[in-house]
C-alpha cells in the first residue's frame, strides 16, 4: 500500500460515496463534497439513504477513523488535494449523448483553485476526449486530467472497488498515470492498465455495450428456445463451460435496463456517428433488448387469456435488479406501465421499496398481499427471496394461478407441483419430461 495522500472525491452519489469511502479504507485523507447541502448533512450525521450491500458501514467506519469527511464546498474540498475525483452525474441528454455540463462547470469552478501540480481524475462515463476539454478548461498547464473509469455495479459497488478485475487509468503522461495506479497500492502488485486518455475513456463504453450484446444474445437466444422446445438455462450452462465465453452475464432476463447500459449503449451510438462510423450491432442490440421487455409483456396477457384489461397483476420486483432500490430504466417498471395502459390493475412489491406507491404503481408491503385476487404473478426482479416462498400458500391467495416467472428464479417444479401454470423465460411451457433432463444433467 502507497503513502496515505489527501484527496477530494466531488460528488457524492453512488460512485463518488464508494469512491471516498474505498480510498478511505486505503488509508488515504479524503474530503467529499456535494452542492446538495441536505445530503452532506445527513452524511455527516451517519445516514447514506443510498442502498447499497456494505457502503453506510464503510462510510461510517471511515468517519469515525476520521479519514473521511463531508462538505458541501467543492472549494474546501479541493483546496490542498493532491488528487481531485470527479464522480459527477452525466445523465443522457436529449439527443443520446451523455449531457457533461456538470462536469465542464465544475472544472470551471476549481480550475483557478487547484493546488499546484495536482491531479484531476475523472471517474464518472464520459464522452472519449472530455479529459483533454476539461484540461482545456481548468487552463492549469502544471494540473493533468486523468480518465480512471468506474466498473462498478450497483449491489456490489463497494466490493468491485475494493477488489477490482482491473484498474483502468488513462493519461497522456505515465508518470502521473503511474501517480494515479499507486493510490490502489502497488501498481506491480495490481491489475492496473495505464493507457492513454483515449483508449481508457472508451474501454469503459466498450464494457458496457459488449456486456449489453451478450444479454441481447442469450435473450434472442431464449426466444429460439421457445420457438424449437430447447431450454435456455441448459443452452447457457453448455456455452459458459467454454473458458472463452464463460458463465457469467447469461441470464436471459426481461432485458437490461438500469442507469448505465440504456445510456452507455446510447452514447457509444451517438459518439460513433459524430465520428463517422455507424455501429449497425449496437443499433440492433438496443432495439432487439426492447422488444424482448415486450416479449415479457405479451406473456403476461397470454397467461391471463390474450386481454389484460381489468386483470389484477401481482408484480413482485420493481428494481431494475436485485440489490438495489433503483428504478431507472428498470425492465419491470416498463412491463408495469405497459400493462396498466392496456388496462391492468397492477398490485407491486419490491422488499427495497417502502412507499404506498410510485410513479403511479400501488404498491404493497409483501409478496402476499401482492398476489390477493390476482389473476396472474409477474417475477420482474431476482431477489433472492422471491425464490424461496412456498407456491402452495401464495396460490391459496391468488384467484388464478399463474406465474411469468421472466428472470427465471421460481423452481419450476415447485410452480407445477403447487398446481400454477408456469410461463418462463426461454424456458416454455415446460414439460415433465424436459424437467427430468435438467434434473439428470
Ligand atoms: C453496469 C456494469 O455491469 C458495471 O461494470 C458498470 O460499472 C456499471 O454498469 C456502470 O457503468 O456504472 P449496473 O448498471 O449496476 O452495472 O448493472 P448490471 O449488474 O450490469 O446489470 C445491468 C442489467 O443487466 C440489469 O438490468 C440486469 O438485470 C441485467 N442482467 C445482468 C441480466 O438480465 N442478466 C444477467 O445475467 C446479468
Amino acid at each position: 500500500m502507497g503513502s496515505s495522500r489527501r484527496i477530494a472525491v466531488l460528488g457524492s452519489g453512488y460512485v463518488g460515496l464508494t469512491v471516498a469511502a474505498g480510498l478511505a479504507s486505503m488509508r488515504h485523507e479524503v474530503l467529499c463534497s456535494d452542492i446538495a447541502e441536505s445530503k452532506i448533512d445527513q452524511l455527516s450525521s451517519g445516514v447514506v439513504s443510498i442502498v447499497e450491500d456494505g457502503l453506510t458501514d464503510l462510510i461510517l467506519a471511515m468517519v469515525a477513523k476520521g479519514r473521511l469527511k463531508f462538505t458541501s464546498s467543492n472549494l474546501e474540498a479541493i483546496s490542498d488535494a493532491e488528487f481531485v475525483f470527479l464522480c459527477l452525474p452525466t445523465p443522457q441528454g436529449r439527443d443520446g449523448s451523455p449531457d457533461i455540463t456538470t462536469t465542464f462547470s465544475v472544472a470551471r469552478e476549481i480550475g483557478p483553485h487547484l493546488a499546484p501540480n495536482s491531479i484531476v481524475i475523472n471517474k464518472s462515463t464520459v464522452p472519449v476526449g472530455t479529459a483533454h476539454k476539461v484540461r482545456d478548461i481548468l487552463n492549469r498547464p502544471d494540473v493533468d486530467v486523468v480518465s480512471n473509469p468506474e466498473f462498478l455495479s450497483e449491489g456490489s459497488a463497494v466490493l468491485d472497488f475494493l477488489q477490482p478485475d482491473r484498474i483502468v487509468i488513462g493519461s497522456d503522461s505515465r508518470e502521473n498515470g503511474l501517480r494515479v495506479a499507486e493510490l490502489y497500492g502497488d501498481p506491480t502488485d495490481h491489475k492496473c492498465i495505464v493507457t492513454d486518455t483515449l483508449s481508457a475513456e472508451l474501454i469503459k463504453y466498450a464494457c458496457n455495450a459488449y456486456l449489453a450484446t451478450r444479454l441481447t444474445f442469450i435473450n434472442t437466444m431464449a426466444e429460439l428456445c421457445e420457438a424449437v422446445g430447447a431450454d435456455i438455462r441448459t443452452v447457457a450452462a453448455g456455452m459458459g463451460t467454454d473458458h472463452r465465453i464463460g458463465t457469467a452475464f447469461l441470464n436471459s432476463g426481461p432485458g437490461w435496463g438500469g442507469s448505465c447500459f440504456p445510456k452507455d449503449t446510447e452514447a457509444l451510438i451517438h459518439m460513433a456517428e459524430a465520428a463517422g462510423c455507424d455501429i449497425t450491432l449496437v443499433k440492433t442490440v438496443v432495439s432487439a433488448n426492447a422488444g424482448h421487455t415486450e416479449r415479457i409483456v405479451e406473456k403476461v396477457e397470454t397467461a391471463v387469456g390474450g386481454n389484460v384489461a381489468d386483470k389484477v397483476v401481482a408484480v413482485w420486483g420493481l428494481a431494475f435488479k436485485a440489490g438495489t432500490n433503483d428504478l431507472r430504466n428498470s425492465p419491470a417498471l416498463k412491463i408495469v406501465t405497459a400493462l396498466q395502459e392496456r388496462g391492468a390493475i397492477v398490485r407491486a412489491y419490491d422488499p427495497a421499496m417502502e412507499k404506498d406507491s410510485l410513479d403511479g404503481v400501488e404498491l404493497v408491503h409483501s409478496k402476499e398481499d401482492a398476489c390477493v385476487g390476482a389473476d396472474v404473478l409477474l417475477v420482474a426482479t431476482e431477489w433472492t427471496e422471491f425464490s424461496l416462498v412456498d407456491l402452495a400458500t401464495i396460490g391459496g391467495l391468488m384467484s388464478h394461478r399463474s406465474i411469468v416467472d421472466a428472470r427465471n428464479i421460481i423452481r419450476i417444479e415447485d410452480a407445477l407441483d403447487a398446481g400454477f401454470d408456469y410461463v418462463g423465460v426461454g424456458v416454455g411451457r415446460v414439460s415433465t419430461i424436459r424437467l427430468l433432463n435438467l434434473e439428470a444433467g
